[in-house]
This record gives C-alpha cells, sequence and structure tokens, in this order.
C-alpha cells in the first residue's frame, strides 16, 4: 500500500484553509526590505571548505537519567556549575526568570557548543500569580543582506557550503535580547541584571575544567574552531588540537563582554563596539551582516501554542518554532487511541506516535515558516478536528509509505542545542531552549568579543525542498528573506494541571527535538512513568522525509523486529537529544537531568 501521506495530511486544510481567516501578520516594525543585495560568498581564503555534514554530536546512548528532588523548586540544566547558579539564585530569593537568566548567561561561559550569547532561542515562562504564560522569542534574525537566493550555488540548486559553513550562516544574534527582556519583564526585581551575570564573569575569567560534555564535544568540533584564528586561540592548544582533560579553558575576552553587558544591558552588545565587532568578524570573512541589522533586532513576546491533553494544559512555542505546534498537532492525533492500556514502547504504541510523527513533519515541511512573514494555519493544525482526521487514515497495524517522488533528503542528527528547565517556590516555571545551531555554530569567534556566532540560517530552506543539516526540507513559507526568522524545532514545553505546573521540559537535537519532547510529554503524562523513566526511556523519531525510523540502540531487538513487521522502515541512529525535565510530585518537584550528554545536573532547593 502506498499512500502519499502528505495528500491525507493537506486533505484536512485545504477544506478549512477556505474558510478559514485569514490571521493578520504584518512583518514586525522596521523589517526590513527584501531588495537588499544577497552578495556575500565567503571571500577566497577566507574559511577553506569542511564537510558540510559536519555537525558532530557528543551525544551518547542514555544512561539512567540523574534525579533530585526539589521542596520548593528545581534546577536541571547541561552543566552542572550553571544548574548550581540557577539554584543560588533561587535560594536567596530569586524567580524562575532570574535563575533562567542566570543561568542563560553561565552556559554561555560553561557550554560553549550551544549556551551563547551569539544565537537565539525560545523561552516558556509560566507566572503562577497571574496563571499566565507567555513565550518569549528571541530566534535569529536574517540580516538585510539576505535573499531568496542567498544560499543556492550557481546552478541554482541549494549550497549547504553557504548557509552552514561559510558567514552567510550567521543570523544576528537574539539571546542577550531575549534574556534581558524576560528579566525587565518577568523577573523578582530582587537582582539586577550585574548580579545575575556575575557568577558567568567569574568563571569566564578565572576558567573551568575541560570534562564531561565540553570535552567531548571539543575534540569533534576542532576542524570546525580551527578554521578560524580567533576560535582556535581559544579552544585549541597551540599545536591545533582541542584542549583536553587535565586543561582549564580560560574565556577572558567573553568576560570583558560580560561585563559590558553588566554594565550597560543589552545595549552594550546592540549598539557598541561588540556589535561592531561582530559586524566585522562577518564582513571580513564576505557575510553581509551590518550594523543597522544587529541595532533593529527585537525578540517578541508571543501567546503560546495551547493544546489539551487528557485534561492537562500544553503549553509550546508558536512561530518561528514549528515545536509547539506539532508537539500539539501528534498529542491530539494520539489521544483518540488506547495509549496507556498499549503500554509505552511496545510495538503497538510505538507504531501509532511514529504514524502520527509522519503526518505532523509532513505538515511542518508544508505549512510552517516565520508568521510574522507568512499566513500559519496554527489554528487549524492544533486543532482536535483536524486531528481526528488525521487519526481517521492511520492504519493501527501497517506503517504508511511516504509517498513522494522527491529524493530522500540525508537523515539528520545531532545533538547540538541546549535545554533547560527551571521551577522556583512559588510555582514559576521555565522552559528555555537556545543554540547556535550546529555544535559551537559557525565555529566562528567575533574579533575580541568571545562570543561565537552561530549558523541557524541553514534552517531556511535554502531552495524547495532542500534539505537542511537535520534533513528537514520545507517550501516558500521558510524561504530566506532580510528580517525573517528560520524555521525552528525547538520546542520548550510547559504542561500544566489545574493551573499548576505539572511538566516543564525541552530538548536539543535538531529535527528530533520535537518527537523528543513528544515521548517525555507521553511518557511522564500517559503513561504515568517517573520522570527519570520519562527522560531516560528509548526514543523513536520519523521525520516524515526520509521514510525511516531511527530508533536509540537501547531499544530492545524484538521491539525493532515488531516495528520491521509493521512495514516500518527502521535504522539505529544516533541518540536523541538531552532533555533535561522537572515533573511535579506530590511533595515538591523531581528533576531529571538526561544523560545522553556527559556533565548535565538536577539539582532542588
Ligand atoms: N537549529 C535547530 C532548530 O532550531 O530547530
Amino acid at each position: 500500500m502506498q499512500v502519499p501521506v502528505r495528500r491525507l495530511a493537506f486533505a484536512g486544510a485545504m477544506l478549512c484553509l477556505v474558510a478559514w481567516p485569514a490571521i493578520a501578520q504584518a512583518p514586525s516594525a522596521g523589517a526590513p526590505s527584501s531588495e537588499a543585495p544577497s552578495s556575500g560568498a565567503p571571500s577566497p581564503g577566507a574559511a577553506p571548505r569542511i564537510d558540510a555534514q559536519a555537525a558532530p554530536s557528543s551525544i551518547t546512548e542514555p544512561a539512567r537519567a540523574q534525579t533530585a528532588i526539589g521542596r520548593r523548586g528545581m534546577v536541571v540544566t547541561q552543566e552542572k556549575r550553571a544548574t548550581r547558579i540557577g539554584v543560588e539564585i533561587l535560594e536567596r530569593g530569586g524567580n524562575a526568570v532570574d535563575a533562567a537568566v542566570a543561568v542563560g548567561f553561565a552556559l554561555a561561559v560553561t557550554l560553549p557548543r550551544a549556551g551563547n550569547l551569539g544565537g537565539g532561542g525560545f523561552m516558556m515562562v509560566h507566572l503562577a500569580d497571574r496563571n499566565e504564560s507567555v513565550a518569549i522569542d528571541y530566534r535569529e534574525t536574517a540580516p538585510r543582506g539576505i535573499a531568496a537566493d542567498s544560499f543556492l550555488d550557481a546552478d541554482g540548486k541549494a549550497d549547504p557550503e553557504k548557509s552552514r559553513n561559510g558567514p552567510l550562516a550567521i543570523g544576528v544574534p537574539g539571546t542577550v535580547a531575549g534574556l534581558t527582556l524576560a528579566l525587565e519583564r518577568h523577573g523578582s526585581g530582587k537582582f539586577t541584571l550585574a548580579e545575575l551575570l556575575a557568577p558567568a564573569i567569574a568563571l569566564a575569567r578565572e576558567g573551568i575544567p575541560v570534562e564531561d560534555d565540553l570535552l567531548d564535544s571539543l575534540l569533534l568540533a576542532q576542524p570546525r574552531l580551527a578554521r578560524w584564528p580567533s576560535a582556535a586561540k581559544i579552544f585549541l592548544k597551540q599545536d591545533g588540537t582541542p584542549l583536553g582533560a587535565g586543561d582549564t579553558l580560560v574565556q577572558q575576552d567573553l568576560a570583558h563582554t560580560l561585563d559590558a553587558i553588566a554594565r550597560d544591558g543589552a545595549r552594550a552588545f546592540y549598539t557598541g563596539p561588540i556589535a561592531d565587532e561582530i559586524v566585522a568578524a562577518a564582513v571580513n570573512s564576505g557575510g553581509v551582516l551590518r550594523r543597522s541589522d544587529i541595532e533593529d533586532y527585537m525578540p517578541v513576546v508571543r501567546e503560546p501554542v495551547r493544546g489539551t491533553f487528557r485534561g492537562y494544559d500544553v503549553l509550546s512555542m508558536p512561530p518561528a518554532s514549528s515545536g509547539g505546534v506539532h508537539l500539539v498537532e501528534m498529542l491530539n492525533i494520539l489521544e483518540g487511541f488506547p495509549l496507556r492500556s498499549l503500554r509505552a514502547n511496545s510495538p503497538a504504541s510505538l507504531h501509532l506516535m511514529i504514524e502520527a510523527m509522519k503526518l505532523a513533519y509532513a505538515d511542518r515541511a508544508e505549512y510552517l515558516g516565520d508568521s510574522d512573514f507568512v499566513d500559519v494555519p496554527i489554528e487549524l493544525l492544533t486543532s482536535k478536528d483536524y486531528a481526528a482526521e488525521l487519526r481517521e487514515g492511520i492504519d493501527s497495524r501497517q506503517a504508511r509509505e511516504v509517498g513522494s517522488t522527491l529524493p530522500d533528503p540525508p537523515a539528520g542528527g545531532g545533538g547540538n542545542t541546549t535545554h533547560f528547565s527551571i521551577v522556583d517556590a512559588a510555582g514559576n516555571a521555565v522552559a528555555n531552549t537556545y543554540s547556535l545551531n550546529f555544535n559551537y555554530g559557525l565555529g566562528l569567534v567575533a574579533g575580541t568579543t568571545g562570543i561565537l556566532l552561530n549558523n541557524t540560517l541553514d534552517d531556511f530552506a535554502a531552495a524547495p525542498g532542500a534539505a537542511n543539516a537535520f534533513g528537514l526540507t520545507g517550501g516558500a513559507l521558510n524561504a530566506p528573506a532580510p528580517g525573517k526568522r528560520p524555521l525552528s524545532s525547538m520546542t520548550p514545553t510547559i504542561v500544566l494541571k489545574d493551573g499548576k505546573v505539572h511538566l516543564v521540559t525541552g530538548a536539543p537535537g535538531g529535527s528530533r527535538i520535537i518527537t523528543t519532547v513528544l515521548q517525555v510529554v507521553l511518557n511522564a503524562v500517559e503513561y504515568g512513568k517517573s520522570i527519570g523513566e520519562a527522560v531516560t526511556l528509548p526514543r523513536v523519531h520519523h521525520q516524515w522525509r526520509p521514510d525511516e525510523v531511527t530508533v536509540e540502540k537501547a531499544m530492545p531487538a524484538e521491539i525493532v523486529r515488531a516495528l520491521t513487521a509493521r512495514g516500518h522502515n527502521v535504522r539505529f541512529g544516533p541518540a536523541a537529544g538531552s532533555a533535561h525535565s522537572i515533573l511535579a510530585i506530590p511533595d515538591g518537584y523531581m528533576g531529571a537531568a538526561d544523560q545522553r550528554a556527559r556533565g548535565s545536573l538536577a539539582a532542588g532547593y
């Protein structure tokens, strides 16, 4: 049987799109003209070519998650120093947002592969006293000099070298604006920005031992970092090998930059000499990023995507992330099946989940883009009616083949990006996922700022149907354009029960982020697993194209055989990303630090 998934996924949408009120979506204030030139191929002799698929990950197979209980609150991050900094802020009376800001800046120092000042991300905040949730979008934007054809070669084909490995890939960084905005709007008021930055500054100045995820990721990223002298001088030794066990990573330049932000706030990053150095780094290597692009950057406070699952409220990230929309879409589809009686990670429940994944990712490729630029049918895609229609087409015994005349994109992988979860004593919560895209981003440090720059513009569809580094395809809605945010899969998520925080989760992993979060939510909410088990259980992933299920190696062989018997193309793939999560328990919270990358820590207070 060959049923084109997209046509089915399409059917409901096409029906509804006719009657559907167009959501007024104006480009954000000051959105630049699309007529800017698209020059800027890397200058000869700038960065040597390297393998475009070079997004290696230090993620390993799942070991049992490290768990902790907190009576009042909890912090779970990828790096133990950052976790302790967050807990200390909470202990000193800070709220979850104060702690998140301190953690966000700390990870820029202690987890430089993904924690960042030079990238972007998304923060979900739940405010207990107002029973209100907000989504802060600090995703990178495309500079004015980026056009629809910026990432094409001379034959009009997508050129991954431009979108992944050269300076055209640099999006305008959003992290500093996003974290400072979060503090201004939702911090407790008990801490100044300088106080929250102080621990990060000390760690950058005094240095940290090279160990755990830092050690693992530096080894893998050496070729990317070696291309740029400004990065090599910080992360590599004189002989070009990466800092290793027994070495200390000292980041004096980054400490100066953080000092300036502590003194002058986000202005120091977006209008001062730091902005000049970022521009110079891009321009000198053939990029198109300009000072006005940086000055005009604005984070956006958005309404979360809202869904329900078995009476729980699910709050997650709206576009420019696809995460929330497709998490809710998949949950809606699966709500109609008796998953609990089928049991977690049984062939029957995995089969249904995989079928839901195919449908959601087919819709992602068709309908998602930056909603400040294009109409995205959020209401439709997250509606129970649409899910019911999709559910009708699922055969509970046989895998649907993905019909497509297009060549399969390469399978994506990787554990790039990082997520942290925080809950405070008042019941406020933060789920934050941010990224440089690849580990260490482009690998380019801007001048003497110590700031690693992202290569996030690869998340645009460089050409219709062209795949990004994670094998995700897209079309016109996710085409590059000046001022536009490339579509993300980051899925910071908060689940509420009776208005109170029940689960906080999120994950790294490129295209696998949304399916990872789905599985943590199902494990905790549907199957009633402890958060340790919810995070540890081996995961599966299908992203519509290529038509294959990637399973983690810990998945039992008999399950794999049973899935194959149902018609799934099963492949053992890389481990899915570290989903650091928190679940409410009767007397507080339990945190689970995913051990798929080393060095993570859950700590309560
Ligand atoms: N760069 C991966 C994502 O945002 O989905």
